[in-house]
């Protein structure tokens, strides 16, 4: 009770000294930020000179584009394509030019929240300036992922082919599957292709981790109930005692644990149908070409 007192008594004497070491140290950082700002050498962010040329504005001048690359290639082919014409993520090519370069300095840095792509805290800056500087140098080159097919015949075979059962465009389609409203600017052309032939590959396999947390949605789970009778689903719900799945046309099926008879996930599944045998090569070109235009509202 009374060491209560003494310490609360105590925190009270030490809080406005605190407080002032706290105002001191913030101004003392907004006046070393302000001269940061004022005489930083080049537009990229925190970029350290490398030897005594720094012409304003052109990072490119003094970037090392074979440590860019071999940056890129380390740190975003897995997603972007060894030659950054996209993949589990979009084509590069242009992105510079589209977006500037300082915004594509802070898009490594700090990723793009709510979306898949990450942030890096282990590149240093000059790192991060060298891939922007890299990327810079795709910005003239033709990229490798050019689109040949027509998206007007691709959108009549989407409708066709019963996709929208299952995806949804602009509030319109089912929900099996995940939203396509802006796949165009989520995905690579060649990663999308992929897709619609293997479907499945993105989901959790066995042994390997968790892809970002994203698929484990669409993992399907197999239950078998006492009778035999075969439920396959996604999980909706899980505590101790019950799941409940939704099948590949949209019902829910809540179950009781202790009357199955099994319960297993299976990895690699997907309830996408593969278009490898349904659509010829031109027609799944089409379909790419169209699924490449949605880029949701800008
Ligand atoms: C885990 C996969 C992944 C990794 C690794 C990754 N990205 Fe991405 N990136 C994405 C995805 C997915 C998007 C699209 C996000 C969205 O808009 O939904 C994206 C978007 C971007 C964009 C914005 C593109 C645009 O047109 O707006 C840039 C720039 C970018 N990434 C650069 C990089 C660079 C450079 C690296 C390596 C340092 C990298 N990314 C690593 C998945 C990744
Ligand atoms: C029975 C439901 C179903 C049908 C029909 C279906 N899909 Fe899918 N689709 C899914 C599911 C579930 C996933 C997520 C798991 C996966 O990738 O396999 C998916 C994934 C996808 C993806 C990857 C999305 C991403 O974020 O990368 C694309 C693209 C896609 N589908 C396009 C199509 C197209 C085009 C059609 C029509 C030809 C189609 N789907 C038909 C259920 C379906």
């Amino acid at each position: 009770m009374s060491e209560a007192n003494a310490s609360r008594s105590a925190m009270g004497s030490l809080r406005p000294s605190m407080r002032c070491a706290v105002v001191r140290q913030v101004i003392v950082g907004l006046a070393f930020l302000a001269c940061f700002i004022a005489f930083r050498p080049s537009p990229s962010f925190g970029q350290q000179s490398q030897g005594t040329q720094n012409s304003p504005g052109s990072q490119s001048a003094n970037a090392d584009l074979e440590e860019g690359k071999r940056q890129f290639e380390q740190n975003c082919s897995t997603c972007h394509g060894v030659d950054a014409g996209g993949e589990v993520g979009p084509d590069l090519h242009g992105v510079a030019a589209k977006l500037g370069d300082a915004a594509v300095h802070d898009i490594i840095r700090r990723g793009i929240p709510g979306t898949a792509m990450p942030g890096s805290s282990t590149m240093s800056d000059r790192q991060v300036a060298d891939v922007v500087a890299y990327l810079e140098s795709l910005d003239t080159m033709a990229s490798p992922a050019t689109i040949a097919g027509d998206p007007t015949k691709g959108q009549a075979l989407y409708q066709s082919s019963a996709c929208p059962t299952c995806h949804m465009i602009d509030g319109r389609g089912g929900d099996i599957g995940p939203e396509l409203t802006r796949i165009g600017a989520m995905r690579g052309a060649p990663g999308l292709k992929a897709r619609l032939l293997d479907p499945g590959a993105e989901l959790p396999k066995v042994g390997e981790g968790v892809f970002g947390g994203r698929w484990t949605q669409y993992l399907v789970f197999r239950a078998v109930e006492k009778d035999g009778h075969v439920i396959e689903g996604m999980r909706v719900g899980e505590d101790s005692f019950s799941i409940v799945l939704k099948d590949s046309s949209g019902r829910f099926h809540g179950l009781w644990k202790p009357d199955l008879r099994s319960l297993e996930k299976e990895p690699g599944k997907s309830f996408m149908p593969s278009l490898r045998d349904t659509l010829s090569e031109a027609q799944l070109e089409d379909l790419v070409a169209y699924l490449m235009t949605l880029k949701g509202t800008q």
